[in-house]
């Protein structure tokens, strides 16, 4: 089977894991989960992640074809509209986007305006949809639980699994976000697990673990089955009491507000109120 050439780009004030995923025979690449940095706290944004990430496709004279997203990312802002912008591609998410766009919409009293059928995006991929990177094939795996729309890309050897698996030692994601279900992450775990064994598995999100001091991304489907602390060797009743305990007791991620309200639009701003303004909203005693 192709190896893809995989490098990663790691945002440390999120934790987030990009990729960039290439041909090893062409040119082609697809770029995974980027980040468009924010700060909170001076409602500013900056494109620092994202033109590391150009740099690295201009430097290798990559042509990028996709812009995929595991999910709708609730701890970082997408950089896809600038990344489009800038080095082209398609940009894909999951179908159940619609979902989550209704979920939200609602949530943040989004106006007519905010269209909630997935149109903001080129593809809205569906459960074994297969698509090609230069000669790399590709499916995909829908793997709900953390988000109803999240989804597994399946690069030859390489799959991006997004927010359902994190590495052996620290386990699995939180399933308390609206539309999230640890029984449906479960059985999502178990079908990112069936892929072969040896098949590389790619984070979206590490942040260290007990007795790690460094940042780590990447391992296999067989050490997850072997070692993964939330998953080997327990039941789904046993995944269950533990994600929901945990999940009960977990703080809302920094961006959740400003990600999802960005993120439910591809990584677009609201439109400008009538002075020119973007403004992002908080709903509160509501999330
Ligand atoms: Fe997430």
């Amino acid at each position: 089977m192709m190896k893809p050439d995989v490098t990663a780009f790691f945002d440390e004030p999120t934790n987030t894991v990009s990729y960039v995923v290439k041909d090893p025979e062409s040119s082609a690449c697809a770029i995974v989960d980027s980040v468009l940095d924010y700060d909170a706290a001076a409602g500013r944004t900056s494109t620092a992640s994202a033109d590391a990430i150009i740099k690295h496709v201009r430097d290798h004279g990559l042509t990028v074809e996709w812009l995929l997203e595991t999910h709708v990312h609730a701890d970082h802002l997408s950089a896809a509209p600038y990344l489009q912008r800038e080095v082209g591609g398609k940009l894909g998410i999951g179908e159940n986007i619609v979902i989550v766009q209704n979920t939200f919409g609602k949530v943040f009293n989004a106006g007519t305006e905010f269209q909630r059928d997935g149109s903001q995006f080129d593809q809205l991929f569906r459960e074994q949809d297969r698509f090609t990177i230069g000669g790399m094939n590709a499916f995909v795996l829908h793997t709900p639980g953390h988000t109803p729309a999240c989804l597994t890309y399946v690069i030859e050897d390489a799959a991006f699994v997004g927010d359902t698996l994190f590495m052996p030692d620290f386990g699995t994601a939180r399933c308390d976000f609206p539309g999230g279900s640890a029984e449906t992450l479960y059985d999502s775990i178990q079908k990112v697990l069936s892929l072969p064994d040896e098949t590389r598995l790619f984070m979206c999100h590490d942040y260290k673990a007990p007795g790690r001091d460094e940042y780590k991304w990447e391992t296999t489907v067989a050490e997850e089955k072997a070692h993964n602390v939330h998953i080997a060797g327990k039941s789904k009743e046993e995944f269950v009491e533990m994600r929901s305990t945990r999940d009960a007791q977990l703080g809302m991620p920094k961006l959740i507000i400003p990600s999802i309200q960005v993120n439910m639009r591809a990584g677009k701003m609201p439109p400008a109120e009538d002075n020119g303004v973007v403004y992002l909203k908080t709903p509160v005693n509501a999330l």
